[in-house]
């Protein structure tokens, strides 16, 4: 017999076809619906929802979970290692177009191309523009990265080799090749803020990183720079962002993604015209959605078949011998 699958995500017919040659597919388009079907499934695939330890005691019979994203803070891993359940997830395919996410975010908030288009579809181009409209460099600046992980790899070879950037990153571990390749220097957090002229979020959200940046984080971030965030919302304190643009603290944001998602339409944010909002689109392209998708069902009938050796967040459920 197959295991029976819930799929908590609309998900491409060639996906759901190579599914359904391996398992017995759910299809559920809600919380409510997921934790009920959980109750006799082996395995779920999804993303965008926060999956509770609760949701988890109704589910004697899973072993495997399949995130279609990179991220997994919805995730208590610690209890789902307990439970014996894989989690599966998806790095490498999307690296590349959430990278050029961040980068437009670079460019839209660096010369104002949101405010301005939006000024001349609101007919204000009379003559051409003054001063006051000017937007400020990017080629030859620094940017500096928090995280150098694969994104921010990423990122740093756009930033060296395509806009001749200084490169700054801040991480765990130095990372030889971004230095060898794109002259990229690790440094502290502090100096990396001082000496940025965007300062670009790269880290997973984890307790450490929550509020990592705060009022006075802020503070010390140039009053020419511009903060791009396109890793996880509360990895920013967004009250004391709201705050530092008020205050001209910094020059401005470029913002994928926020503390409460979808984000209200009364946000602060959405008032300023040095703010370039977008809703959560780091890796939202065709071609890399279609890939997530597939890599997640890969993931997910591997993880069944107890074959899955990559992309594992919790290896230790798969492969004890060697985790330990
Ligand atoms: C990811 O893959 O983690 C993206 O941010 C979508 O959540």
């Amino acid at each position: 017999m197959k295991p029976l699958v819930v799929a908590y995500k609309p998900l491409p017919d060639d996906v759901v076809a190579e599914l359904r040659e391996h398992v017995e597919l759910v299809q559920v388009d809600n919380a409510a619906a997921l934790t009920k079907s959980l109750a006799n499934a082996e395995g779920a695939i999804g993303a965008s929802l926060k999956i509770t330890p609760q949701m988890l005691d109704s589910a004697p019979t899973l072993r495997a979970w399949s995130t279609i994203s990179v991220g997994y803070d919805n995730f208590d891993v610690p209890d789902l290692t307990r439970r014996g359940i894989a989690l599966a997830h998806t790095p490498d395919v999307l690296t590349e177009s959430t990278a050029d996410t961040v980068f437009s975010l670079i460019l839209a908030s660096a010369r104002r191309v949101v405010e301005l288009a939006e000024w001349v579809r609101a007919g204000n181009w009379q003559r051409s523009i003054g001063p006051e409209l000017y937007g400020t460099d990017v080629q030859g600046k620094t940017i500096g990265i928090v995280g150098l992980g694969r994104i921010g790899a990423a990122l740093a070879r756009r930033a060296a080799l395509g806009f001749r950037m200084r490169v700054l990153y801040t991480n765990r571990h130095p990372h030889p090749e971004a230095e060898a390749q794109y002259g990229a220097r690790r440094v502290t957090l502090d100096t990396l803020l001082a000496e940025a002229d965007f300062v670009c979020l790269q880290v997973p959200l984890t307790p450490e990183t929550q509020h990592l940046i705060g009022a006075a984080e802020l503070a010390k971030m140039k009053r020419s720079a511009i903060l791009i965030n396109a890793s996880r919302g509360p990895v920013v304190d967004e009250a004391a962002l709201i705050q530092a643009l008020r205050n001209g603290t910094i020059r401005g944001a470029g913002l994928d993604v926020f503390e409460h998602e979808p984000l209200p339409a009364d946000s602060p944010l959405l008032a300023m015209k040095n703010v370039v909002a977008l809703p959560h689109i780091g890796s939202a392209t065709h071609e890399t959605r279609h890939a997530m998708a597939r890599c997640a069902a890969d993931n997910l009938i591997k993880a069944l078949a107890g074959t899955l050796r990559e992309n594992l967040v919790n290896p230790q459920v798969l492969e004890p011998a060697r985790a330990q």
